[in-house]
């Protein structure tokens, strides 16, 4: 017979019990997990209580205590490692948009038409995401920026010096640093490098770049160099990027698709956690950080956005997920476009 599962409401979790569940956790896994949204742990620790059926924090810590398993159990769920390629596709096409946009303007042999990735066409079709404006935030104003006193559209003349204030500099001679925080199991820099490498081979002398990619989840990195994907993964990459960077392979439930080895030679692959730990001493001029920051407290998020912006250049491009914000909390960014969460890093 099935057990009866307790229901959630019945769920008690006192702070002694609580206190010393993240304690057994934090030294079982190394995350610190009091930096982590209290709603966002106890949600999880909740789901899992139910699963074996226990109504206290206390009955839980022994039994996780007992049952190392669980342990796994729970982190599953808490890393949240959902990706896929070109998640959230329209931030892809504008990330591009804006990295062209701005080699051009420093580079004028650059043609105006390159061939298209199938993938521009496809999203033509696609209804335009409505567009947001968190008025909390200090949304930029280019004129402002820009030092210009009318309150126009953006024109053609302020757009060109928005796109030079980028630092996607060729002519610096050392290649372009890009940061992928958190990668999870690869999907988000695979799919910078197939853009980068896309327009790479149409643009002669095109600069040479390097993706970094860090997360704290030993699996999911593993699974990341490794680059073999299932369907799931798949759903928003265009035939012409299947065809130019995955094999595909038939196995007895369907497909799996692996990476092109040259596209793994553009990305180096950190386990680490990016509030503590640094890998290097690199500064960046592109940092994705999409998904960390909906999961972690305020002071972590603000420790956290700190060393974001001691890494990232002067001109430097920050992304954030789409549902995510800086808080306003940092003046020297400026949020250049509302719905796809890009900032400029201005000083
Ligand atoms: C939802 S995924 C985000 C993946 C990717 N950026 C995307 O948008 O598809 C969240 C990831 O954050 C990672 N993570 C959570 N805390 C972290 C930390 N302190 N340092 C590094 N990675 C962390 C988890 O392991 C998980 O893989």
């Amino acid at each position: 017979m099935v057990p009866k599962l307790i229901k959630i409401e019945k769920i008690h979790i006192d702070e002694d019990y609580y206190a010393l569940l993240l304690k057994f956790l934090s030294q079982e896994t190394n995350l610190n997990f009091k930096y982590y949204r209290r709603k966002f742990v106890e949600r999880r620790l909740k789901a899992r209580m139910i699963r074996v059926n226990c109504s206290t924090a206390a009955s839980y810590y022994y039994y996780i205590k007992d049952n190392k398993k669980e342990i796994e159990y729970f982190l599953d769920g808490f890393n949240i490692n959902y990706s896929c390629f070109f998640r959230n596709w329209e931030i892809f096409q504008q990330f591009e948009n804006f990295f062209l946009k701005s080699l051009k303007s420093k580079r004028k042999d650059i043609l105006t038409k390159l061939t298209p990735d199938p993938n521009r066409i496809k999203q033509k079709s696609r209804k335009k995401p409505i567009k947001k404006i968190d008025k909390s935030e200090d949304r930029i104003s280019f004129n402002k920026l820009m030092g210009f006193k009318s309150k126009m559209a953006l024109s053609f003349l302020e757009e060109t010096l928005l796109y030079k204030k980028i630092n996607i500099n060729s002519n610096r001679g050392d290649s372009i640093n890009i940061w992928s925080i958190p990668c999870a199991s690869g999907e988000e820099p695979y799919s910078i490098a197939m853009i980068l490498d896309n327009l790479k081979k149409q643009i002669p002398g095109f600069p040479r770049f390097k993706i970094y990619a860090s997360d704290i989840d030993r699996d999911a990195i593993k699974k990341a160099r490794i680059g073999i994907y299932n369907e799931n993964a798949m759903k928003e990459v265009s035939k012409y990027n299947e065809k130019n960077y995955f094999n595909k392979v038939s196995i007895r439930s369907g497909f799996k698709y692996s990476i092109n080895e040259n596209l793994k030679e553009y990305i180096e692959f950190i386990e680490e956690d990016v509030t503590k730990e640094l890998h290097t001493n690199l500064k960046y001029d592109i940092i994705f950080c999409r998904y960390l920051l909906i999961y972690i407290n305020q002071k972590l998020r603000n420790k956290f956005l700190s060393i974001i912006d001691n890494w990232l250049n002067p001109g430097g491009l920050l992304i954030l997920g789409k549902t995510e914000t800086l808080y306003n909390s940092f003046k020297n960014f400026k949020l250049i476009d509302p719905s796809n969460r890009f900032y400029l890093k201005i000083e």
